[in-house]
């Protein structure tokens, strides 16, 4: 079972009554703990954590990152503006972009905010059209890791980053146009518990980065991962990565001859464990011999299970711990048949109107979410740490489903 002091003494079924289901919990402890715990990932002198919002650009969260004296990451002209809204500045952001456009580019570089550039044909439109200003360039340096292929994000199936064998080009274009060459970023891919492969590619990464003598920084990417399920994965030991960091960073300083800037970017750690999504059952039903447990969570509202196959640890509420087990298909309410949360999940008897919590839901949950079946999207909110609970962000409407059209 999770930590059940996640609710703060709140009852889940009254958050129900509320606010109805589907409904993202969040809980701002675990939150402000998990940026707190990387923020103190090291105690080299000149260290950043970015946190990629992608994981989950809630406004309120982004506040509440910022506030705990994070940096971030942006993918997209949308993610710059929405955490230009929660305060950061844009010296606070980085725009990690892949396959932009001319204007995306613009967006960022009049604001004065860093870009990373990911190919060669991407760097010399950088450079035509804003010579002499910075970048980043990101690096495949061929480590990989993900806890799925389609989120492995370095080594030789992925369309992202630079080459070492791209190098030398990469260099002609800098100097041609007059860049400036401020960082060195790369990102392995999402999803490791085990230090080994980071470091192998932090290793590969600064290997590369040491013959560039003037840089400001070197961002190493995210991929922290953190326990889905809690019967067979451990926690990250964020002591042992801590320690191995540091003389990681201390080594390379010493020998780069300046304490540079090392910045990491983690998502899911920071938000994953922080949100529940809840929902209700509304049917149960046997086909061909398997129990279904149907509920109103469609892939609309989550759809990591029907994307990667993961794993979400689920829960009924209220618990019935001397009910009977049963292992139940449980599944959401869109017309297709891939929309599937877990397959012969053992559960208690589970009847209507039961209460679903699905675990550590807070990274690519709600960010992932869609109006599919023109459903709304759901409400989130969030728990202080004295247990008071505020929306912060209202369900779709029906209007919203009509908002775009003409
Ligand atoms: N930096 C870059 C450049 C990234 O592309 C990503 C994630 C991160 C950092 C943060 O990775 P994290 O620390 O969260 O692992 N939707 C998938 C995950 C996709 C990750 C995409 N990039 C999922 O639900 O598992």
């Amino acid at each position: 079972m999770k930590d059940p002091r996640f609710f703060e003494g709140v009852d889940p079924a009254e958050l129900a009554a509320a606010y109805g289901t589907p409904l993202y919990i969040y809980n701002e402890r675990v939150f402000r703990t998990r940026c707190r715990e990387m923020k103190n990932l090291v105690s080299y002198p000149n260290f950043r954590v970015n946190y990629s919002v992608k994981a989950n650009a809630n406004l309120t969260l982004l506040k509440i990152a910022h506030e705990e004296g994070l940096l971030a990451d942006a993918m997209s002209p949308g993610e710059i503006f929405v955490e230009e809204q929660a305060g950061f500045l844009p010296e606070e952001i980085f725009y990690i972009s892949n396959n932009v456009s001319v204007s995306e580019m613009a967006y960022a570089v009049e604001r004065g905010i860093t870009v990373s550039i990911d190919s060669l044909s991407q760097l010399e439109r950088f450079g035509k059209n804003f010579p002499g200003a910075a970048v980043s360039l990101r690096i495949n340096s061929g480590v990989g890791a993900g806890h799925s292929a389609k989120v492995v994000t370095g080594g030789k199936l992925t369309k992202f980053a630079i080459t070492p064998d791209q190098l030398d080009e990469a260099r002609a274009i800098i100097q041609k146009y007059g860049i400036r060459l401020a960082g060195l970023n790369q990102h392995i891919g999402s999803f490791f518990l085990e230090k080994e492969i980071y470091l192998e590619g932090v290793h590969a990464l600064l290997d590369i980065a040491k013959d560039f003598p003037d840089l400001d920084f070197i961002d190493l990417g995210g991929g922290f991962g953190m326990p889905y399920d809690t019967s067979s994965q451990s926690r990250l030991d964020l002591e042992q990565l801590g320690k191995a960091l540091d003389e990681v960073f201390n080594s390379f300083a010493a020998s780069y001859g300046k304490n540079i800037l090392f910045k990491i970017e983690p998502g899911r750690y920071i938000s994953a464990e922080s949100g529940i999504l809840m929902g209700t059952v509304e049917a149960i039903k046997e086909n061909a011999g398997r129990l279904y447990c149907g509920t109103d969570l469609g892939f609309n509202t989550l759809i990591r299970p029907m994307l990667y196959e993961a794993y979400h640890q689920i829960e009924t509420w209220p618990p019935r711990p001397e009910a009977e087990i049963h292992p139940y298909t449980v599944v959401g309410n869109i017309c297709e048949s891939g929309d599937i949360l877990a397959k012969d999940r053992p559960l208690p008897d589970m009847q209507e109107d039961d209460l679903v919590l699905v675990h550590d839901a807070g990274a690519y949950g709600f960010s992932m979410a869609s109006n599919y079946n023109n459903r709304l999207r759901p409400a989130e909110v969030l728990i202080s740490e004295d247990g008071s609970v505020r929306l912060i962000r209202r369900r779709d409407t029906l209007e919203d489903l009509i908002r775009n059209f003409p």
